[in-house]
């Protein structure tokens, strides 16, 4: 057999590959991607080579990650409760693909992947493992080997001369993970949600406060709800949102502290940092302000939490989530024009909004103004009074409570 291991070349992953190779007496196949995640994936070839991989899958996958599925994500202004943009979860999926896929490439019969067993990870990566290849066999090394704890873990890798960076020098005191998305903070010290994170943890934005003086605008423009250009520039999707992260990383935008709901019932204290996902959130919403129907934008709404728990639960590849998709990629059809934008301190302001040819706001119809006639003020007597009329029938009932 032949197993196909999702690796960072950090310890864990280091370590699993060592121990795979070792229980099951068979090679193991590593897959490392570039999500953009700002790390050189190049430096796990040796780290590979030196445990003996033949076959060592490293691929830069910034755009199809941001065209393919954090783009589609965000037609959505999808948000698990009320905070959280989903950068893991939503890189989950494509990791799960490309490790279907190298296995069927390469005769493997079996994918691993470093995940614990009490978090949200290992659903994602095996429920799309599953939705894509029924029959493949999926090993997590954390759900049953006798590694559980950090000290063993170690200690297993020094026998086996597998470097490890310690706390002390330069490793860090979290779990992380990061992505073109955004970079997530768990564990250490954040395991007592009331402590507050030392500054140093933040590692993406600045700290509003000493975000600088000068605010900085900036103009999107979109073309079925997607980002398309930056000041007038065309970009691609990664390209675009490396800019965000970077100008809204400056102005201090879009760091979270939080304690979310895992799948697996846990309450989890986490962090995180989604600069350009904050301002691309903003600034969609404000051209949908604009070229959506009233109750076209109102379902979205609706349907955007339960397409959020969707993501985050791990169901990318299921027929919902799909269903879900091709409606409201439909309804990003009118979704086009530009938004000015101002970051400051942490903030993302919105200056304006237009489109060309797609935009619902009528200023002759809005106006406070003399209208001409566009608009009959003596209608809305009508229509309050008939919406009035179940609320008069039954006010001797609810009385004035
Ligand atoms: N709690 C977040 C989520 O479930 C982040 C998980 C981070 N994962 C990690 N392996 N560090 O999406
Ligand atoms: C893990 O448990 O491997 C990371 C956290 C999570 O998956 O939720």
């Amino acid at each position: 057999s032949k197993i196909v291991l999702a690796y960072s070349g950090g310890l864990d992953t280091s370590v699993i590959l060592k121990w795979l190779q070792d229980r099951y007496q068979c090679p193991v196949v590593t897959f490392t991607a570039d999500l953009g995640q700002g790390e050189e994936v190049e430096s796990v070839r040796p780290k590979a080579e030196a445990l003996g991989v033949e076959e060592i899958f490293i691929e830069d996958l910034r755009e199809t990650f941001v065209r393919d599925y954090v783009f589609p994500m965000f037609r959505a202004n999808a948000i698990y409760e009320g905070e959280y943009l989903l950068g893991t979860s939503i890189a989950r999926p494509l990791i799960a693909r490309r490790l279907v896929e190298i296995a069927e490439q390469t005769g493997g019969d079996a994918i691993s992947h470093g995940a614990t067993g009490k978090g949200n990870d290992q659903v994602r990566f095996e429920l799309g493992a599953y939705a894509l290849k029924p029959d493949i066999q999926v090993i997590a090394p954390w759900r049953f080997w006798d590694l559980n704890s950090r000290e063993k873990l170690i200690a297993y890798a020094e026998s086996n001369g597998i470097p490890i960076t310690r706390k002390q020098d330069g490793g860090s005191p979290y779990s992380m993970d990061a992505n073109a998305l955004h970079i997530s903070y768990e564990g250490g010290e954040l395991e007592d949600p009331w402590a507050e994170p030392e500054a140093a943890m933040w590692r993406w934005t600045r700290d509003p406060r000493e975000a600088p003086d000068t605010p900085l605008e900036l103009t999107l423009t979109f073309a079925h709800g997607d980002v398309v250009a930056i000041d007038g520039e065309a970009m691609t999707p990664y390209q675009v949102l490396a800019r965000l992260n970077a100008v809204g990383g400056e102005h201090g935008i879009g760091r979270i502290d939080i304690v979310e709901n895992r799948y697996v019932g846990i309450k989890s204290r986490g962090c995180y940092e989604t600069p350009g996902g904050t301002i691309l959130l903003k600034a969609h919403r404000a051209i949908e302000s604009i070229t959506l129907d009233r109750e076209v934008a109102h379902l979205k709404d609706e349907l955007m939490p339960r397409y959020a728990k969707l993501i985050y639960n791990g169901y990318w590849f299921a027929p919902e989530r799909k269903l879900l998709q091709k409606v409201i990629d439909d309804s990003q059809r009118p979704v086009n024009g530009e938004v000015r934008l101002r970051l400051y301190k942490g903030n993302v302001e919105v200056l304006g909004r237009r489109s060309e040819f797609d935009s619902l706001f009528d200023p002759r119809i809005a106006t406070f103004e003399d209208d001409a006639g566009a608009y009959s003020q003596a209608d809305a007597a009508g229509f309050i009074k008939l919406n009035a009329l179940r609320l008069r029938l039954g006010a001797h009932l609810t009385g004035r409570d």
